[in-house]
């Protein structure tokens, strides 16, 4: 099978990583990919936006199946460019991915297909939690505890637009959830969590992830299998009844409340770094998953998870989330992988053939071990041997006081 991944971070280095070695592979293209992601896959430079451009490459290449990566092509129409030129697409059409393109439009759905969420308040007063209406990249969301932060947080909202969904604060351990979709039917994957703050004990700004493992303790398979049936089935038949079926990843960021499981969102694709700890305990061939999904029936088709964890510790720019460092070298990569860790590039470039940072989230380090606390030394002990001038980390992920919450 010839195959396109569309995106060029983190998350689609991993998903390169796994498809690479599937036995039914022959060919790997990325567009536009990464100096990671080229060690694997034919990379073009076609932006991961760019339908039109998409469409061309595929077809030039003949691929069999293209699996788009990020939400913004989603959310846009990539995938509806795409398959109503003939080709298998692994990623939601646009009205399906309105479920993370559109808050309002996610609670509309909830509210039909009966799934537990926070309840939308009809005025801001605290405690609640004001999202931006549409995509923000994760920096959509004010959880205002005091009057100061609902002051401050209004302020905020205001630069989302008009359109602001209040709802009540909930409490609770988050769980990422990933389900493999073919429209009626779902595959999940190991439950996993990130870590959105920039700096240790969850302070500072909201970033797009500083680190994840997986997968989530004491959810045992049958509590798996309960929150499929909760939060996952529900959205596909009422997607699905509604005319625009959900196929791709879809992706259940919940809260694990004293009353329950509750969404607090759904993504239309899967969570970075999320994705990095979650494929390495894939057991079974994600490919022929992806293409049985794609292709409109999972049915036949089962998916495993490995009974061991998988730690991933991203590397960031010293200063982000606020702006990111360009062109400084990076070593010691060989050394991190020689200790049996996968590095994923997201920030990277090549310059004159040397590897330097690109921006933002640099690499992650991810380790798999028996246990959580085995994975997490050795993603540590592997990120140890990177060597990138100002670039920094956090010190905390999986950390065994971090896992309540
Ligand atoms: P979202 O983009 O909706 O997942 O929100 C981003 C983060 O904000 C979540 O991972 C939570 O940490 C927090 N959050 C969102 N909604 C709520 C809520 N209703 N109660 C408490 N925290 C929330
Ligand atoms: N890590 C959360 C996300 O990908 O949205």
């Amino acid at each position: 099978m010839r195959v396109l991944v569309v995106g060029s971070g983190g998350r689609e280095h991993a998903l390169t990583w796994r498809l690479s070695s599937s036995p039914g592979l022959t060919e790997l293209h990325a567009a536009p990919g990464n100096p990671g992601i080229a060690r694997l896959a034919t990379c073009h430079p076609v932006a991961a936006d760019d339908a039109e451009g998409l469409l061309g490459l595929a077809r030039f290449l003949g691929v069999d199946l293209v699996v788009v990566g990020p939400e913004a092509p989603l959310v846009a129409g990539v995938a509806d460019v795409l398959r109503h030129a003939g080709l298998t697409v692994f990623g939601p059409s646009a009205a399906a991915a309105r479920i993370e393109g559109s808050k309002s439009f996610a609670k509309d759905v909830m509210a039909a297909a009966g799934v537990p969420t926070a309840a939308l308040l009809d005025s801001t007063r605290v405690p609640c939690v004001l999202k931006a209406d549409g995509l923000a990249a994760g920096k959509g969301v004010v959880v205002c505890r005091t009057e100061a932060e609902l002051v401050a947080g209004v302020e905020v909202a205001r630069g989302f637009g008009d359109d602001v969904v209040v709802e009540e604060l909930l409490d609770g351990p988050e769980v990422s959830l990933f389900a493999v979709c073919d429209g009626t039917d779902a595959l999940v994957l190991a439950p996993s969590r990130d870590f959105k703050r920039a700096y240790d004990g969850d302070e500072g700004p909201n970033t797009g992830g500083m680190g994840s493992f997986a997968p989530v303790p004491d959810i045992g398979d049958d509590a798996l299998d309960g929150l499929v049936e909760t939060c996952i089935r529900p959205v596909l038949g009422e997607l699905a009844r509604r005319g625009s079926p959900f196929v791709g990843t879809l992706f259940a960021g919940l809260m694990l409340t004293a009353d329950g499981p509750r969404v607090l969102e759904y993504n239309c694709r899967f969570g970075d770094p999320e994705t990095q700890s979650v494929l390495p305990l894939v057991d079974g061939d994600l490919l022929a998953a992806l293409a049985a999904a794609a292709g409109g029936s999972l049915s036949g088709v089962a998916l495993g998870r490995l009974a061991a964890a998988a730690v991933t510790v991203a590397l960031v720019a010293g200063d982000y989330p606020s702006s990111g460092d360009r062109g400084t070298t990076i070593e010691g990569i060989a050394d991190a992988a020689a200790e049996g860790a996968l590095v994923f590039h997201a920030g990277t470039a090549l310059n004159d053939g040397r590897l330097v940072t690109n921006g933002g989230r640099l690499l992650g380090v991810t380790a798999t071990g028996p246990t959580l606390a085995d994975a997490r030394s050795a993603a540590y002990a592997a990120a140890d041997r990177i060597r990138i001038p100002g670039a920094r980390r956090r010190e905390d992920i999986a950390r065994t006081d971090a896992l309540a919450g």
